[in-house]
């Protein structure tokens, strides 16, 4: 292909994803498949990769991440981001308005928004490109987060549409969608891994997160509120909001211009009840002056401008009395403490369970049962319970001891130095860590297993069929169809389901074994580094830390787990069987063989190439990837931020480094 022809490409590429990821996330549409989307994007990677210099500032490409920012830089805001006065009282917010309606002599108008609980940022564009995103920090100086903010996908790299001025500033909350959050946190159960706390805190984290790829997956998204710029081509707020959405940024629908303190009042009143019926966490109204040269007449304060003010909705909670506290055990054996509540009426639902996440927290709390408890529906969707009235404390009412044995086979719990949560450490005993560890395994990210179902393995189980999920792959017809009120249609559905499950990728597989902290991504990454299931068995510490994003805590699991001799016997069933142990090649297609018989580890980022791409080409050119330093191998090939052991040992040991050039060089195609 020659450049022109490349240049071309490139831009009809960039145009069509463009035009494709807008549909998709901005209108909810789809007019090409995954796959043929997945084609495009894949394509434009690999043109960018041979000709970067036709690599655009806002190319689609970048919304897959990639770069690992080790420290935020940090960037003296052009315009200070001041935070807001606010006030849980309707009295205040009458004053407000009294106080605007005296000085500037007007009945003027107000536009009320919703105030999004997220993380503030401030976006940068210079004509009409993306430039910077960059956090509140002290209201100063904020983190550049710009790598992240990339990835989400609903934030306009470049603008679109009329009057974009040449340089302008538009500020906005990124969040989590409780929909998103609450996914994460089912993955994270499933691979025994700590959970958010709430979305807040979720998108704070993963915005500062340093990999910018993880932050890709998170999915988050960002809600624009308001514009700044010099000769902006806008009078009002109103006049801002739709501008901004016209350039594509996602504005909440929800705002609305006001003309008196009733409609003021009467937004409150309705979002109050109507937010749970959001994609997000709001925690109150914003109330802003219309006219942007009223907002000037009434100027600033110290911190906060005195022509907004944001009303607190107080957070919705009810007291009723703590009948019983029930304990439920995980497929990890972690018990989680449950409070049965008199039934009450919170937040438009009827509310007759919270939780209490863990002992410390009935502690911290002093619960009683019989306790008149007070309880709160905050940015996540179960209620928890947040204090005590003790003026209501029964006489009779005794101190709470906690659960010592588990509820369901009776081991005494343990609890870990430094964690929270009590455990059942009869993981091959206690059923609904059997059947914990079963559901796991046929789910869909798992092995997938069409036909079987939560209750199918509660009946299974029950009937004494399967004791483990080996067992499943010797089920016989006439077994499932001797089952009460299993047809034989059903039991011909579970052994077809069963039979496709053995093409699982690997990766899968190791997923569904259930080790503790390998979820669906750590398996990923541990099947690249150990494609066969006995590289990893035998692998060492140090060799599993080697791989990028393994730490210790992930390490000792999967030492710990293939440890255990039942567990590499369960291995060995399952391999019989038939299922994948393996990680399917890829057909490697040979370049050339100047790299034959020489090894390597890559570690870092790379400017010409991403890490994944690296290997390939390396395995390309006849060289092999290995998993990690050792004195066995020839090259470590250094990109930027790699991490600092690895550059002591392969010192130590005398291993060459070399740069993402020099390797090129080696392969002939500097
Ligand atoms: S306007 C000068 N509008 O609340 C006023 N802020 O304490 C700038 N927030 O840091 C803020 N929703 O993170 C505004 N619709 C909204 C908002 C909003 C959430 C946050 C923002 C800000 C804080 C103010």
């Amino acid at each position: 292909m020659t450049s022109e022809q490349a240049k071309k490409r490139v831009e009809e590429l960039s145009a069509q994803i463009h035009y494709h990821n807008e549909l998709y996330y901005m209108q909810h549409r789809t007019e090409i498949s995954d796959f043929a989307f997945d084609a495009l994007l894949q394509e434009l990677i690999q043109l960018e990769q041979q000709f970067p210099e036709f690599k655009t500032e806002d190319s689609p490409t970048q919304r897959v991440g990639g770069t690992i920012t080790k420290e935020f830089r940090q960037v003296e805001h052009r315009y200070p981001m001041l935070s807001l006065g606010n006030t849980y009282s309707e009295e205040e917010i009458r004053e407000f308005d009294q106080r605007i309606r005296k000085e500037t002599g007007l009945h003027p108008q107000y536009v009320c928004e919703l105030k999004f609980d997220g993380v503030a940022v401030s976006l940068v564009y210079e004509q009409g490109v993306f430039k910077t995103g960059v956090t509140r920090g002290d209201g100063v100086r904020g983190d550049d987060i710009s790598a992240n903010v990339k990835t989400i996908r609903t934030i306009p790299l470049r603008l679109k549409g009329q009057n974009i001025p040449d340089y302008l500033e538009v500020r906005g909350e990124i969040f989590m969608p409780i929909e998103v959050f609450e996914s994460i946190n089912k993955e994270k159960e499933s691979a025994g891994e700590a959970l958010l706390a709430n979305p807040r805190n979720a998108a704070s984290g993963t915005i500062k997160m340093q990999d910018s790829s993880v932050v890709a997956r998170r999915k988050l998204e960002c809600y624009l509120y308001s514009l700044l710029g010099e000769d902006l081509p806008v009078n009002t707020h109103a006049e801002a909001l739709a501008l901004i959405a016209s350039w594509g940024f996602h504005v909440s629908q929800t705002w609305k211009v006001c003309n008196s303190i009733e409609d003021i009042m009467a937004f409150i009143h309705h979002w109050d009840k109507e937010r749970w019926n959001l994609p997000l966490a709001t925690d109150g109204v914003v109330i802003k002056l219309n006219e942007y040269a009223l907002q000037e007449q009434m100027g600033f304060t110290a911190k906060t401008p005195r022509w907004a003010i944001a009303y607190k909705f107080k957070a919705e909670s009810a007291a009723t009395v703590l009948e019983s506290v029930t304990y439920q055990v995980g497929r990890t054996g972690a018990v989680t403490p449950v409070a049965n509540l008199r039934p009450v009426q919170l937040a438009g639902t009827r509310v007759k369970r919270a939780s209490l996440h863990n002992a410390n927290e009935i502690e911290r709390l002093g619960l009683r049962i019989g306790d008149t408890v007070l309880v709160e529906k905050g940015g996540e969707i179960i209620p928890k319970v947040t204090g005590v009235d003790l003026s209501k404390r029964p006489a009779a009412s005794q101190p709470f001891v906690y659960l010592q044995q588990c509820p369901e086979c009776q081991t005494a719990l343990i609890r870990k130095e430094g964690e929270a949560v009590h455990y059942c450490p009869n993981e091959k005993g206690c059923p609904p860590q059997i059947k914990g560890k079963m559901v796991h395994f046929i789910q869909r990210k798992a092995m997938n297993i069409d036909g079987i179902g939560e209750e199918t393995i509660e009946l299974f189980y029950n009937a004494g069929l399967i004791k483990s999920v080996a067992d499943l792959y010797t089920l016989r017809f006439e077994q499932l169809t001797g089952l009460e009120r299993f047809g034989e249609r059903s039991a011909q559905n579970v052994l077809e389901g069963l039979e496709k499950s053995k093409q699982i990728p690997f990766e899968q597989v190791l997923f569904a074994l259930g080790i503790r902290f390998v979820g669906n991504t750590v398996a990923e990454k541990l099947t690249e580094a150990f494609p066969r299931i006995e590289q990893l068995q035998s692998a060492s510490r140090e060799q599993l830390m080697a791989v990028h994003e393994i730490g210790e805590r992930i390490a000792d699991s999967v030492i710990e787990f293939f440890r255990d001799p039942e567990n590499v016997a369960l291995v060995q069933r399952l391999q019989q069987s038939g299922l994948q142990f393996h990680r399917i090649q890829k057909e490697v297609i040979v370049e050339s063989e100047a790299l034959q018989g020489k090894t390597f580890v890559i570690s870092g980022t790379f400017v010409q190439f991403g890490r994944e791409e690296l290997k390939e080409k390396i395995e390309r050119n006849g060289g092999k990837i290995l998993s990690g330093v050792s004195a066995k191998l020839d090259y470590l090939v250094a990109g930027e931020n790699m991490g600092p052991s690895k550059l002591e040992k392969a010192t130590k040991l005398g291993v060459k480094i070399i740069s993402e050039r020099e390797l090129l060089n080696l392969m002939g195609q500097s």
